[in-house]
């Protein structure tokens, strides 16, 4: 059994005062109320996890504010260098110290804003994958590769150079996987349930066809592109779903609590 992932990403939203405030709100829900106390029971069978990516200045006041081990934390980028002259970058090290378990990798706006390449991320994958963080891992199309029925070979494109030099129960285990159609994000058009499952089925069975079928078993693969509470519970009922990774309905605690419901 998969445990099943929610994630918040916040991206350069929610400054320290407000992120200890969600905290906050957020574990009360899950100690109160009785949907609340359904998802910590989940989160404590292992049934499912609840992950928010606060930007790096506000992790410290999500840490302060943060009572139980109900709530994970991830960051949202990291550097694999593991010092010296990088402005404005933080290492995986720094991010481990945190008590952060996630880094955000490859996000689409990493790649299409900030020019992160295949080669980039698969230095970043590598150097994650010596530390104790885990990765979410990020991959994706454009509209155009999706009208051009390019969308297969985007996803193996951004895959095999990733992970061809890890090995299969590295991948199974630790790697987590979120598919996210770029035009998806941040647009309110959410992949129909079916594309959104074909995606994330053809992720598995490149799994499987490159490790072996324990591997792609093993992976957890999440979606991520306009999810929210009306439409989450569809998506997760896809059996290649394992979670979602969520923006926009992410950054205040009553939508986030909303979709964790749908996830239990
Ligand atoms: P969105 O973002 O939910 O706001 O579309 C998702 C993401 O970019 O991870």
């Amino acid at each position: 059994m998969r445990t099943r992932m929610i994630a918040g990403n916040w991206k350069m939203n929610n400054n320290a005062a407000v992120t200890g405030e969600f905290v906050k709100k957020l574990e009360a829900w899950l100690d109160s109320d009785e949907v609340g106390k359904k998802s910590a029971a989940a989160v404590k069978d292992k049934k499912i996890e609840i992950v928010i990516a606060p930007p790096f200045t506000s992790i410290g006041a999500a840490v302060a504010a943060k009572k139980g081990s109900l709530i994970s934390l991830s960051a949202q980028n990291a550097y694999f260098e593991p010092k010296g002259a990088f402005t404005g970058e933080i290492s995986l090290s720094m991010i481990e110290e945190t008590g952060c378990k996630y880094v955000i990798l490859g996000h689409s706006e990493r790649r299409h804003i900030f020019g992160e390449t295949d080669e980039l991320l698969e230095k970043k994958l590598a150097a994650t994958l010596a530390t104790k963080l885990l990765p979410i891992f990020c991959v994706g199309e454009l509209l155009e590769d999706r009208e051009s029925g390019a969308t297969n070979d985007v996803l193996t494109t951004q895959l095999k150079r990733v992970w061809k030099n890890l090995k299969g129960d590295v991948v199974g285990e630790k790697v987590v996987i979120a598919y996210e159609p770029v035009w998806a994000i941040g647009t309110g058009k959410t992949a129909s349930n079916d594309d959104a499952q074909k995606a994330c089925a053809f992720i598995r069975d490149l799994a499987a066809s490159d490790f072996g079928r324990k591997t792609a078993d093993a992976l957890r693969i999440l979606y991520g592109g306009s999810a929210k509470a009306d439409n989450s519970a569809g998506i997760l009922s896809q059996p290649d779903i394992d979670g979602l990774l969520i923006g926009g309905a992410s950054v205040a605690p009553e939508s986030f609590e909303k979709i964790i419901s749908t996830a239990i």
